[in-house]
Formats: C-alpha cells, sequence, structure tokens
C-alpha cells in the first residue's frame, strides 16, 4: 500500500513536471505557418496548449452564433473601409500592453461572429488599395473598443517571441486583393458593400492601436516580399513609420484610393545608398530617416453613413445576448459590451506602464507623433524571463 501510494505520487509529480515543462521546450509551429481555406477554419487555430502564454483566449470559428459584444471570436476580415475588423481588448478600460494576447476581433460591420464597433467611433479613415497591400488607417475614440483613453497602445501581428501571434491564435482573411477604388465604388453605388465571397488568408499583417489612432496593413502572400512590407520589427515606431498615409488629412473623412506601394518600414536611401535602418533593442529609438508617403490616386471620398449603415445608422450597438442564436441587427442597449471576462490565458501580462514609453521625433507630418509599443520587448522580457 505504501509503495504503491509513494510511485504513484512519484507518477505524478513526474508527469506533472513534464506537462509543465513541454509548452517552453517543444517547438511549436508558428502562427504565421499555420495556413487556412475560408471556410475551413477550426474552432481554434492554436491547438489546446499554445505555447508558453497559452492557450488561446478566444476562438477562431465564428459565425452568427458567436456574434455579440462579449464575442471572443479572434478571426479577423479586413475587406473594404465599409467593413474591416480591428484588434482590441475584451475588457474594458484595458491597455494593449495587457492585453495583447487575448484580444478579440471589433469590425465596422456584423456578419463575422465578433464584436461590432459601436457607430460614432471611428472619426476618419483613409482605405489603399496598394499594388501589394490593403490598408486601412484612422482615427476612432478607443474607449469605444475597450482602450483606456491614454493608453498609447502598440502593434499586433502573427509573430510575438514564441511565434504564436498577438492576439495569441488571431487570424485575418480578406476578399480585397486584386479590387481597387473604381470597383469598390461600384460596390458602393450596387449596394453591394459585402464583395465577394472569396476570402484570402492573409499570412503577413500588422495592427496599431493606441493614443487615438489605428492603422492596418494587409501584405498580399502573392508577393514574396509580402514579409518585409508588413516586417512586425518596427514595433515602437508607429502608424507613421509602418503604415505610410497622410495622417494629418484623414481624421473627419473617409476616403478610398489606389496607391503605389510604401518601402518597406526600416528602408530608405541616404546619398544614393540604400540601407536599412533596425529598431535598437534597447534605448532611445530615434528613425533616422522621414518616410516618403507614397503617391495614391482614384481617391474617392464616402459620407461614413454609405458605409457603415448596419452598424452607423443604430445609435445602439447589439446588445449582448445570452440566446444561442442572436442577429446583431436586432440592436438596443448602448455602451454594452462591458461584462468582465476573466483573462485565463493571460495571468502573467506584465505591467505596461505608459509612462515608460519612449517618445520620439515628429515624422513631418502636423500630427504629434505616436510612439507605441515595446511589445516586442516585453514579449521577448516575459519569454526570457519564463525560460530563465
Ligand atoms: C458556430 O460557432 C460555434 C462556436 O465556435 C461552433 O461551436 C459551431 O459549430 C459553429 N456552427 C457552424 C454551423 O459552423
Ligand atoms: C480606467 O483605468 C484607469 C487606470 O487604471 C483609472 O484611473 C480610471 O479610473 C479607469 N476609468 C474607468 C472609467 O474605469
Ligand atoms: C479626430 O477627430 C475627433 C472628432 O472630431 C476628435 O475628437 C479627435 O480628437 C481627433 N483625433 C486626433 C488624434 O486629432
Amino acid at each position: 500500500m505504501a509503495t504503491h501510494a509513494l510511485l504513484s505520487i512519484l507518477a505524478i509529480t513526474s508527469s506533472t513536471l513534464v506537462a509543465a515543462q513541454s509548452p517552453t521546450t517543444q517547438a511549436l509551429e508558428p502562427l504565421a505557418s499555420k495556413h487556412f481555406t475560408y471556410p475551413n477554419i477550426p474552432y481554434q487555430v492554436t491547438g489546446d496548449q499554445g505555447g508558453i502564454r497559452g492557450p488561446q483566449f478566444g476562438f477562431n470559428l465564428c459565425n452568427s452564433t458567436t456574434e455579440n459584444q462579449q464575442s471572443n471570436c479572434q478571426t479577423a476580415f479586413v475587406n473594404s473601409i465599409a467593413d474591416f475588423c480591428m484588434w482590441s481588448s475584451d475588457q474594458p478600460n484595458d491597455t494593449v500592453g495587457e492585453s495583447e494576447a487575448r484580444e478579440v476581433a471589433w469590425c465596422t460591420t456584423p456578419g463575422h461572429g465578433t464584436r461590432v464597433i459601436p457607430p460614432g467611433t471611428i472619426t476618419g479613415a483613409q482605405w489603399l488599395y496598394a499594388k501589394d497591400y490593403v490598408q486601412v488607417v484612422g482615427f476612432l475614440d478607443q474607449s469605444k473598443v475597450n482602450l483606456n483613453p491614454t493608453d498609447m497602445g502598440g502593434e499586433l501581428d502573427p509573430h510575438g517571441a514564441d511565434e504564436q501571434g498577438n492576439p495569441l491564435g488571431g487570424i485575418v482573411f480578406t476578399n480585397a486583393f486584386g479590387v481597387n477604388s473604381q470597383q469598390f465604388q461600384s460596390q458602393v453605388s450596387s449596394n453591394n458593400l459585402a464583395g465577394s465571397q472569396t476570402f484570402t488568408q492573409v499570412i503577413e499583417w500588422i495592427d496599431f492601436i493606441g493614443s487615438g489612432m489605428f492603422c492596418l496593413k494587409m501584405c498580399n502572400p502573392d508577393n514574396p516580399n509580402a514579409p518585409q512590407l508588413c516586417q512586425h520589427i518596427y514595433d515602437e515606431i508607429g502608424c507613421t513609420y509602418n503604415a505610410l498615409a497622410n495622417y494629418g488629412a484623414i481624421n473627419g473623412t473617409f476616403q478610398v484610393c489606389d496607391s503605389d506601394d510604401m518601402t518597406p518600414p526600416g528602408v530608405f536611401t541616404q546619398n544614393g545608398q540604400v540601407t536599412t535602418w533596425f529598431q535598437p533593442q534597447a534605448g532611445p529609438v530615434v528613425p533616422p530617416y522621414t518616410p516618403v508617403i507614397p503617391s495614391s490616386s482614384n481617391c474617392v471620398t464616402y459620407a461614413s453613413t454609405q458605409l457603415w449603415a448596419a452598424a452607423a445608422t443604430d445609435t445602439n450597438i447589439p446588445k449582448p445576448t445570452t440566446s444561442s442564436s442572436s442577429s446583431a441587427a436586432a440592436a438596443t442597449g448602448a455602451g454594452s459590451g462591458t461584462t468582465a471576462r476573466t483573462t485565463s490565458g493571460s495571468t502573467s501580462s506584465p505591467t505596461a506602464s505608459s509612462g515608460s514609453i519612449p517618445s520620439v521625433g515628429g515624422n513631418g507630418g502636423t500630427l504629434p507623433f505616436i510612439a507605441v509599443g515595446l511589445l516586442t520587448t516585453l514579449c521577448t522580457m516575459m519569454s526570457m524571463a519564463f525560460l530563465a
């Protein structure tokens, strides 16, 4: 009896140790290597574990039953200026630093099984159909998507120190590659805002949010240069270096243009030499160049009511529902989406002290430069702490 009891204790102890070690010792498949053909998506793309920061907070199989203001759907669509999602926190008054691993999709329109961005949140936006990417940038009241209004935010991307992405397990689809400004204009005039129902997974993307601003860039995987155009290592220098646009002219307008590709972030020409600057791992982050905004054409300005009719004509956002099936079109009850959730996936988030985020010089435009990030640094520090 005594021997058996001792043996089982040993067995339990050793299996516990194995289980505790496996997330750090196993090489998990990087999120950016996981490719899906819509609509064949698993419940969670990470599987059960999700590595040292796992398990995945939300889920990827999203549909009308998951569409409400408490949805933890982590599948985003970036289809057009009328129909895109951004990542933000599941809990009110949060910061990107705290919530990056568990962020969920917030979309301009119902239909993706996600939370819907409340009407009036976005005060200006510009969508660019570039040759090898699509990009949407703009201004918003970030408190309406659960961020503290003073949060300087940071970058979400499908990498991170453990390569499981921020949010962990977040995936993105689009129907926008191959579309241009004129075709989008026809979609608007023929009242077909949804566009094609064939969706491509975006493998390399960046998504910044913070300081009342957001920018999303989705690089076309058909272009081998996609990882450079959507480079994720410049997380501290914000939208004005990573997603080039004329930010000073965007707030208060809703515009769609065609565009040339930008030069990949970090790459610049000096005295005729093409040079690549890398963001330093420590110390002040001061890019040695002013980015050149690529030229755009065929710009069309829209009224926000033309773009976000479903979300924007209701002054109330869809009510959180407890019933199993709900349509987001049934909209009553403003200011919902505030139910506190436990953050099971992120018990060891570092505390992001916004006061310590370095601020950097201007971008030559009219806006104050917005320094965002520290997230890669935080992730690296975090995983080093875990691994140590
Ligand atoms: C809808 O999503 C839920 C939650 O992910 C899932 O359990 C269910 O199977 C989905 N339904 C369909 C028809 O895909
Ligand atoms: C939001 O969080 C900040 C910092 O923790 C706190 O000072 C503030 O009172 C909070 N605001 C609300 C509306 O809860
Ligand atoms: C953008 O415009 C809105 C509404 O006019 C304003 O409240 C907000 O402060 C502006 N954002 C920035 C960053 O200037």
